[in-house]
């Protein structure tokens, strides 16, 4: 069964001796006004440094005992998800197999889209690869650089497309193949990526097919879906951290035959598919 609001591979990593505890200020709280709007993912990637690297102040039950660290994921049909952020900075060991024969496809100037934390950055950076970490939370792009990351832009695909900069490979981990967003946005994405595009540049994505779930709260929303003209997959999500919330967003989960109509008039077409893990699959496009 498809879990249609886990965004990533799951984490393992636990609390460690001599972690940071203490009382944490509580993010975003406005009585009256809540959630707030803003960098909730940013907030809950300093909370998971804080947990798994002692780094910060983590959060805690009474101040004394250290708490987990849950990235919560919400959809606008009230469904709710939770899911261990520490996962966002496991390193290749702790990954799922699909994403370390994914990163094994990525070469050249790497850009990482959506890259969180930085976990599949570093791991190319170890293995000697250049690459840029784009996201739009200033608070994840911090963590990244603290962790190490060196290239790093807190900014969109859209506007990084003026940058001048090029790449050979577009990384997007963590099921960031829903970047895509809507049949709308994604003509826009793929020609924005393409604008950045060196010669033989791929797109190596993993995405989800939103079809392998039997989830009754899944596919009734695959149904409000068509219903509305919207693609089945087609998530209407927030991340929320404690008293925060991202904006609204879309986020697409889609099989690959969609995914192949998406791409058909854009400067990319599908070539290969690892679907050995379906309905997970890692899909490479190249420029046609
Ligand atoms: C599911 S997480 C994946 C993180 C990372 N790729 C990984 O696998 O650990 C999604 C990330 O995409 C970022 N993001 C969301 N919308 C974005 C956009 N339009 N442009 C760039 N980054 C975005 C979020 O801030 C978040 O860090």
């Amino acid at each position: 069964m498809v879990d249609e609001l886990r965004t990533g591979p799951p984490g393992t990593a636990g609390p460690r001796a001599g972690d940071a505890v203490g009382e944490v200020p509580r993010v975003g709280y406005a009585l009256g006004e809540a959630p707030r709007v803003g960098d909730a993912f940013g907030e809950l990637m300093r909370a998971a440094l804080a947990e798994r690297a002692g780094r910060g102040p983590r959060p805690t039950y009474a101040g004394r005992v250290p708490r987990p660290v849950i990235e919560i994921v919400e959809r606008d049909d009230g469904f709710i998800n939770g899911v261990p952020a520490a996962r966002y900075l496991a390193g290749p060991a702790e990954w799922y197999d699909w994403e370390r024969r994914a990163l094994d496809r990525c070469d050249g100037h790497v850009l990482d889209v959506g890259a969180g934390a930085g976990r599949v950055a570093l791991a190319l950076q170890d293995r000697g690869a250049q690459v840029t970490a784009l996201d739009i939370s200033p608070g994840t792009v911090e963590v990244a650089a603290q962790l190490g990351v060196r290239d790093t832009v807190c900014t969109t695909v859209d506007d990084h497309a003026r940058s001048g900069r090029r790449y050979d490979t577009f990384a997007f981990f963590g099921n960031n193949l829903g970047l895509l967003e809507s049949r709308q946005r994604a003509p826009v994405l793929l020609a924005a990526l393409a604008a950045q595009a060196r010669p033989g540049a791929r797109i190596v994505a993993q995405g989800t097919d939103p079809y392998g779930t039997t989830d009754p709260a899944h596919l009734a929303y695959h149904q409000h879906n068509r219903d509305r003209g919207r693609l089945p997959g087609q998530l209407r999500i927030r991340s929320r951290y404690e008293g925060l919330a991202t904006p609204w967003f879309d986020y697409l989960l889609c099989s690959v035959e969609e995914l192949d109509q998406l791409v058909h008039d854009s400067p990319w077409r599908i070539g290969t598919v690892d679907a050995a893990d379906a309905p997970i699959y890692v899909a490479e496009l190249v420029l046609r």
